[in-house]
């Protein structure tokens, strides 16, 4: 398992380029297997949830081509035959339950195995199921497995309202209903813009949806879906988690490009508050430092509101920040694993139902971190390069999940990162 060794106190200065989004990529990838005729998709970035269900993808017969220079993908769904996600892979990548509703809108036939837990707690996917079997899939669950059928082969169609709000339910339901017999109503669906991507992309494909974006979707089924070429969006919460790094030494400057900021909802706003020097310019983002950081305390929402994703690298910003603040997780209340480790470098930080109380002005000093989870590891990365001394941020393919090229890119514009191999 490699590690980082991570010599601080650095500020970042010069120019990233923002990768194609994970977590938008993952339901396009799933949304290929339901047309009739291969999908090319562009902007994928080389990570490893991507391997991880390409994988998944291709058990069931689907071919996945994946291009790295060019970062693009070829999709062949024609000789999809075997309608199954095995544990040992749906495992290692939760999102791989989108197999569920991508093999019922293509043949009318699942078993998926349950997805596991994550380091913050229970992932439920109660959501999904329930609303699959309103829209007319039967469903009965055996042994750790989830077995779908739909009678008829095409989803009668119905209403289902989501509580709460859940990207991933939202984005199963849709795979489904695209070519039901009749029409699916998805209420209080997600807005991410994850979500209205898909909604684009199957619409190009021939589906009939009204309502992305907003919180009632309906879907009136089609006879089929058709391949097409598709560019996959630049990743929000990568923007996001680099826009707060440039904001974490006053002497750091940083331009982002290939962003999307029309995609960022009130992030946008509440960076602003902390009185650095925000600036965007169609695809670019520059930002500048301030010298001292004001305290600015969040509380994560569905889209629009703050995202989960981004409140560990909030609440480590904030810990070097003029004053106290809190970060208020609503949506994952357990999601502060990262908390002790930041403490461990020195951070006045602790946790209390789902709120982090953070003490500012800290002085962090380098000492060894565990990384648990994809955004609680770039946090430590994010921390130990404003921590003076040698930092080690272990078991970094937490990071190779979801963040492509990190060390390059954060060593590009002056950061210390070293991956060295650690002995299993
Ligand atoms: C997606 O996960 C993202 N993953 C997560 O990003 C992100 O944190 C999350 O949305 C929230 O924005 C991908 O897109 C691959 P949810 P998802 O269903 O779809 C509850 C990252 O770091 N819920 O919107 O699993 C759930 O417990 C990852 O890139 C149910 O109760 O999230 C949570 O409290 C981590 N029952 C809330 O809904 C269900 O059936 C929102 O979860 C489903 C969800």
């Amino acid at each position: 398992m490699d590690k980082f060794t991570i010599e601080g106190i650095t500020p970042l200065k010069g120019e990233i380029e923002i990768s194609g989004s994970k977590n938008a990529a993952l339901p396009l990838m799933a949304a290929a297997l339901v047309a009739d005729k291969p999908v090319t998709l562009k902007n994928i970035p080389k990570l490893n949830d991507i391997y991880t269900f390409s994988n998944v993808m291709r058990v069931t017969g689907a071919r996945v081509d994946f291009d790295e220079d060019s970062r693009s993908m070829v999709i062949d769904p024609t000789n999809i035959s075997y309608l199954e996600a095995p544990y040992e892979l749906v495992r290692k990548m939760r999102a791989s339950f989108y197999m569920t509703g991508a093999l019922l809108g293509r043949a009318g036939r699942a078993k998926v195995s349950l997805p596991g837990g994550c380091a913050w707690g229970p992932r439920p996917v109660n959501l999904h199921i329930e609303g699959l079997k309103a829209f007319g899939a039967h469903i009965d669950m055996e042994a750790g497995y989830v077995n779908a059928a739909i009678p008829g082969d095409r989803l009668p169609g119905g209403h289902f309202e989501l509580s709460p709000s859940s990207v991933g339910a939202t984005i199963n339901l849709l795979l489904a209903a695209c070519k039901a017999a009749g029409t699916c109503i998805i209420s209080n669906a997600a807005m991410e813009p994850d979500v209205v991507q898909l909604c684009d992309m199957l619409t190009k494909m021939g589906a009939q949806i009204e309502g992305a974006g907003t919180s009632k979707i309906t879907v009136h089924g089609v006879d089929s879906l058709k391949g097409i070429e598709y560019y996959n969006a630049p990743d929000r919460i990568e923007t996001g988690t680099f826009m707060i790094a440039g904001l974490m030494h006053p002497d750091s400057e940083l331009t982002l490009t290939n962003c999307a900021p029309e995609d960022l909802g009130v992030f946008r706003d509440v960076i602003a508050e902390t009185g650095g020097a925000i600036a965007y310019d169609n695809d670019k983002i520059h930002i500048k430092a301030p010298d001292i950081i004001r305290p600015v305390s969040i509380k994560t929402e569905i889209y629009p509101g703050f995202p989960t994703d981004l409140q560990a690298q909030w609440a480590t910003m904030m810990t070097l920040a003029g004053g106290d603040s809190t970060v208020t997780d609503t949506i994952y209340p357990d999601r502060f694993s990262y908390v002790p480790e930041l403490a461990r470098l020195g951070a006045d930080i602790s946790v209390k139902n789902n709120t982090a109380y953070i003490k500012g002005k800290a002085k962090l000093v380098g000492a060894s971190v565990m990384s648990t989870d994809l955004r609680a590891s770039v946090s430590l990365v994010m921390a130990a390069m404003n921590s003076r001394g040698t930092s080690d941020v272990l078991r970094v393919y937490h990071l190779d999940r979801g963040y492509e090229d990190l060390e390059n890119k954060l060593n590009n514009v002056g950061a210390s990162v070293k991956r060295v191999a650690e002995q299993a």
